[in-house]
């Protein structure tokens, strides 16, 4: 079968289409286009986000539908419902419903972030219920959120979220200390950069700031980055690289040992990473340490398929599929993961 997957949460375009078949997935195509006009303000601005999704939507459609002849090979639509902009999202949800309509083929509602796990078993086969039924920690960490998550089997799909952050998410926090740097936007990649720059200089003593520790398995990242920034306002001279290290190594710090936290109290063995800081070098390394000691399968995308793209809409709406999960009709677009989770699945 094939499966088309549409993604405009937030400032990305994306189309993709995939084949599944022999139990295999295959990435047909996945464009992605990005919005660089936020690059200007150091952040996503909504309006903006909107208008450029409707000018590039159809051109990063036509470009995905190239290795079809015919639009009516597609098999099964998705698209990104929740959470997400507003407008982006509508964009999207507006193009799926109308090919949905035209082609005469269902629409399946796609939660983005949960989305940004389940792209980890584009490569893992047999897709079958035997395979997929073990238990997996999820993380999501991106721009907009920094969310654990417990997935029971994937086949059938069965999530529950565990904890959140409690304020800005990782991502965001990185994107914030890039702009009190004048680094550019998104901040994450260039802090990484600058971070590993520093370590191959220095010999790396003891941390700037402390590592948050809220209660429970929860996240928060305003304390660290109110620290940075007293820093920067006490310090005469500043080193960015060596901010950006000792930011970077907290931020990092904080997410590993909660994940260390649930292994533990749920004893977890197999974890699955997604979102656009899941590519951060530093976490990568960390985890990888975190695997040894523990003897656990951690599943992290490659770079281009941690931060958005429409091939993990399609791929998770080949696992709803899959489950004959029961959804929503017409389903409507939502802001929070909350809400899109409550309306469409029912879960509360
Ligand atoms: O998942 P994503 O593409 O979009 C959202 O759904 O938010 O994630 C984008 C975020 C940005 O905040 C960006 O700064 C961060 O991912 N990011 C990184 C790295 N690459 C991207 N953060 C830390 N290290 C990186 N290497
Ligand atoms: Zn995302």
């Amino acid at each position: 079968m094939i499966i088309l997957g549409i993604e405009t949460t937030c400032d990305e375009t994306s189309a993709s289409l995939i084949l599944f078949q022999n139990k295999k997935i295959e990435i047909l195509s996945n464009v992605v286009l990005s919005q660089d006009i936020h690059n200007l303000f150091g952040g996503v601005l909504p309006e903006q986000a909107f208008r450029k999704h409707q000018e590039n939507i159809i051109p990063v459609l036509k470009e995905s539908l190239k290795p079809i002849s015919n639009i009516a090979e597609i098999d099964l639509i998705s698209v990104s419902a929740y959470p997400g902009l507003l407008g982006a999202l509508a964009t999207g949800v507006a193009v799926a419903k109308t090919i949905a309509k035209i082609i005469n083929k269902p629409v399946i509602p796609v939660n983005h972030l949960w989305a940004h796990l389940l792209v980890n078993f584009h490569k893992v086969e047999p897709i079958e219920k035997k395979a997929l039924n073990k238990k997996y920690l999820g993380i999501v960490i991106s721009g907009g959120h920094t969310n654990t998550y417990m997935i029971e089997s994937v086949i059938p799909l069965k999530i529950r979220n565990i904890s959140k952050t409690l304020d800005d998410a990782v991502g965001e926090s990185f994107d914030k200390v890039a702009r009190m740097l004048g680094l550019g936007f998104p901040g994450g990649p260039i802090i990484d950069k600058l971070a590993q720059n520093y370590r191959k200089r220095t010999n790396v003593n003891k941390p700037l700031f402390p590592i948050p520790n809220p209660k429970g398995y929860d996240f928060s990242y305003s304390g660290l980055k109110t620290a940075v920034k007293r820093f920067l306002e006490n310090s005469d001279h500043i080193d960015k690289e060596e901010i950006c290290y000792h930011f970077q190594f907290s931020a990092i710090k904080h997410i590993v040992q909660k994940i260390e936290d649930i292994i533990l109290d749920k004893r977890v063995k197999n974890i699955l990473v997604g979102g656009g800081v899941a590519s951060n070098s530093f976490l990568r390394e960390e985890l990888r340490n975190l695997s040894n000691k523990y003897d656990l399968e951690i599943y992290i995308p490659e770079p281009k398929l941690c931060t958005d793209n429409a091939a993990m809409i399609a791929i998770s709406a080949l696992f709803i599929y899959l489950s004959r999960k029961p959804y929503k009709i017409p389903f409507d677009i939502y802001p929070s993961e909350e809400e899109g989770n409550r309306e469409i699945w029912n879960i509360k």
